[in-house]
């Protein structure tokens, strides 16, 4: 009897470790998925340098991220002055410390190390300089679909930004979250076209890049919940009022006349005629009238899905302190 027990004890745990090994290989030997670096090198012309400005400024939210923001201010301006300094990551809620580094060239906290392709990879494909998976906040897995010209000016552009010797403190991601972030990069194979030109077909890719997916897609367990894709009730907190993200779909804001929407992205204005928190349109305020009309033509073809958003409160601040 002893000896069956302490057999089967044995197998329970031989099976143990073989499973534990098994998970540490799947995660830690197998993951995150990477490349090399690739060698490219970023053109250096006025055209390309003026696009990835745009693109860097109005489009893919790097500033808005990149920089010190003022969220008490709606639409959260980003500070000119010190633009693409970093901005260590606000908000409770996130498993560790997060920092959207300093992308200014300064070549000790910035990134005038770096070469091409690192940033490249970085953007694009979730790899740090160090191989280390970047959490996806940092918008990565959208970012994949930007044309290589595109990603290319974003580099020509912010070579061109001046150094700022901030030193910010480094991202640190707390357990199990920091395994499970492992498996978000994945590498990019072979070249990434320019976009189609029809406006709607357009306006999808813009709908990625311009970070509205993720904002207005409900989480579940750190992950967007691929059913309600654009389907909003997010919440977030800003000093004053709590606000949550619109329904984009056409059961959502399907009644908005393409004015109104302009107007939601170009002057912050919501439909109630306040100005909105949380959301950057004083960085898509500075988009062309043509990318804009494309992302209104592409919230035009979403799926329609049903789901009433909470309106906005304000914040309450408990009286006992
Ligand atoms: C929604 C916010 C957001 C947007 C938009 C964004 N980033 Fe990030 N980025 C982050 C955060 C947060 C990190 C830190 C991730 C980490 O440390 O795991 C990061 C990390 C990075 C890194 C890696 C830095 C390092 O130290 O390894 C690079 C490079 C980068 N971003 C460049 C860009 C560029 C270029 C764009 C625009 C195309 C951009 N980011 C857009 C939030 C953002
Ligand atoms: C950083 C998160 C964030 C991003 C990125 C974002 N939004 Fe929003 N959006 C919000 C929040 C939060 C609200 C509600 C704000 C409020 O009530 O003050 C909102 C509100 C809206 C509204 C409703 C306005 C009204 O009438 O009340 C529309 C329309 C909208 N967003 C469209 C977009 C589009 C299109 C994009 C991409 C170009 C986008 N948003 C990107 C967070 C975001």
């Amino acid at each position: 009897m002893k000896r069956i027990a302490k057999r089967l004890l044995m197998a329970v745990g031989v099976l143990l470790v073989t499973g534990v090994g098994a998970l540490l290989v799947f995660f830690y030997g197998l993951h995150p998925k990477l490349r090399d670096a690739p060698t490219v090198k970023a053109p250096s012309t006025p055209e390309a340098i003026a696009r990835g400005k745009y693109l860097a400024e109005h489009v893919a939210g790097c500033a808005s991220c990149h920089s010190p923001v003022d969220e008490a201010v709606p639409g959260a301006p980003y500070d000119v002055a010190r633009m693409f300094a970093g901005r260590v990551w606000p908000g409770a809620g996130l498993p560790g410390q997060l920092t959207a580094s300093n992308l200014t060239s300064d070549p000790e906290h910035g990134i005038g190390a770096w070469t091409d392709g690192e940033l490249l990879r970085a953007m694009r494909e979730g790899v740090g300089r160090d191989g280390r998976a970047l959490f996806p906040i940092m918008p990565y897995q959208h970012l994949r679909t930007l044309p290589d010209d595109d990603a290319l000016a974003i580099i020509a552009y912010l070579r061109t930004v001046p150094p700022i010797a901030q030193r910010l403190p480094p991202t640190s991601i707390s357990f199990p979250v920091s395994m499970f972030v492992r498996l978000a990069p994945a590498p990019i194979e072979g070249p990434v076209p320019a976009w189609g030109s029809a406006p709607a077909e357009r306006g999808k890719h813009l709908l990625n890049v311009m970070g509205c997916v993720g904002c207005h897609t409900p989480m579940k367990a750190g992950r967007p919940v691929e059913s309600m894709a654009f389907a909003g009730g997010m919440e977030f907190q800003t000093p004053y009022l709590k606000v949550y993200a619109a329904n984009l779909t056409p059961a959502g804001i399907g009644t908005y006349s393409d004015a109104e929407l302009m107007a939601v992205m170009r002057e912050g204005k919501g439909r109630d005629g306040r100005l909105l928190f949380a959301m950057p349109w004083t960085a898509y305020a500075g988009a062309t009238d043509d990318d804009l009309r494309a992302v209104i033509a592409a919230l035009r073809e979403l799926t329609p899905i049903e789901n009433v958003v909470p309106t906005s409160k304000p914040v309450t601040v408990s009286s006992s302190r």
